[in-house]
């Protein structure tokens, strides 16, 4: 199954399927991170005020990109509004934010990132109560944020708005002001999140798979604080065999299984040769069986890892999106 290497957006822009994560990165890694990846070929990066590394990914960018407009063009730069800032008054001041961190003249597509806020506490992006729980904010109204967001196209400082982490209620509720032009979302193939493609395509929204190799990371945080167990996807024994069978990497098989499952993806790797790796998917396909092997291993909503139970006191916000 052949597979475009782009989502064409409305307005005929191009929005790569392999693009490049940034999360839990520190800085002095993250920049040469960074210079790997726009080496290995890709365009499409994904940062977010609350992984506080934009200013580093600008560097970055910037001396990549030097006086070369048509360098710029190639790129597809990716930031998202905080739950801070999931207000109406305060978009434009976050927005403006990372804005400057990143030092582009546009950002190419800015998502809000979850449907939940935080108090807004300057300087503090997570601002907890002094028994760990978040500053949570349950007055949030997502259209009206929505809203807000729209104007930031009229600067001209955004081309394209999107949301993250979102249900199909929620998003059906958005598309009544502005579609949105992208979803980001959990997908991996312990969680497939089937209906949700199937709502968010039915819509006309692209999805963009996060944690698409099953976030380590945050697996194992979450696991030493609850004790439950997330199995390596990098380690499943036909994810393994398929891998033998093509001569590929595990992370290469999760990959193009996500391109085939008809989603974009964004891993993120600090290792140069799994940079190059990761990006390299666009050569070999799964076939017929192999892809329903792959397909068959989703443990839908058992298989969500980012349930942000992290941020104790969000599930109870109304706008929450997982339900068990
Ligand atoms: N919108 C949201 O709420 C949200 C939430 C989570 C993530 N995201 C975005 O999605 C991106 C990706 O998700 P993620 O960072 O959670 O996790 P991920 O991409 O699923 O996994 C990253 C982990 O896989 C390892 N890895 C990468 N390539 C590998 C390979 N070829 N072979 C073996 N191991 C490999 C990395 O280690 P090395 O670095 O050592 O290679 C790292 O430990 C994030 O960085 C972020 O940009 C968005």
């Amino acid at each position: 199954m052949s597979v475009p290497e782009y989502f064409v957006l409305d307005n005929e822009d191009r929005m790569p399927r392999i693009g490049f994560g940034t999360w839990q990165t520190s800085d002095d890694v993250l920049e040469k991170a960074v210079d790997a990846a726009l080496k290995a070929g890709y365009k499409h990066i994904d940062t977010a005020r609350a992984y506080e590394n934009e200013a580093t990914l600008g560097k970055a960018l910037k001396r990549w990109i030097g006086d070369d407009e048509d360098k710029r063009k190639e790129l597809f730069i990716v930031s998202k509004l905080p739950p801070g800032g999931n207000r109406p008054e305060l978009v434009e001041e976050y927005f403006q934010a990372s804005y400057n961190d990143l030092g582009l003249k546009y950002i190419d597509m800015y998502l809000m990132h979850v449907p939940f806020s935080f108090e807004h506490v300057p300087g503090d992006l997570h601002p907890k109560n002094p028994d760990g729980s978040m500053k949570v904010d349950l007055t949030t109204d997502i259209v009206s944020t929505w809203k807000a967001m729209q104007k930031l196209k009229d600067s001209g400082k955004v081309r394209h708005l999107g949301v993250s982490n979102m249900n199909e209620e929620q998003l059906k509720r958005l598309c009544e002001i502005a579609k949105p032009e992208c979803l980001q979302v959990e997908v991996h193939i312990l969680c497939q999140q089937k209906p949700l493609i199937a709502a968010a395509s039915s819509l006309g929204i692209p999805i963009v798979a996060y944690s698409p190799l099953g976030s380590k990371a945050l697996a194992d945080m979450l696991s030493t604080k609850t004790g439950r167990e997330y199995p390596s996807q990098l380690d499943l024994p036909a994810v393994k065999e398929i891998a033998e069978k093509h001569g590929r990497t595990p992370a290469q098989i999760l990959l193009r299984y996500l391109l085939q499952h008809g989603v974009a993806a964004i891993p993120k790797s600090t290792d140069p040769t799994r940079i190059q790796q990761n990006i390299n998917v666009w050569d070999f396909e799964l076939n017929e069986a192999e892809f329903n092997e792959l397909r068959s291993l989703d443990q839908g909503e058992n298989g969500r890892i980012c349930d942000f139970s992290f941020f104790r006191g969000v599930e109870k916000h109304p706008e929450f999106p997982f339900k068990k």
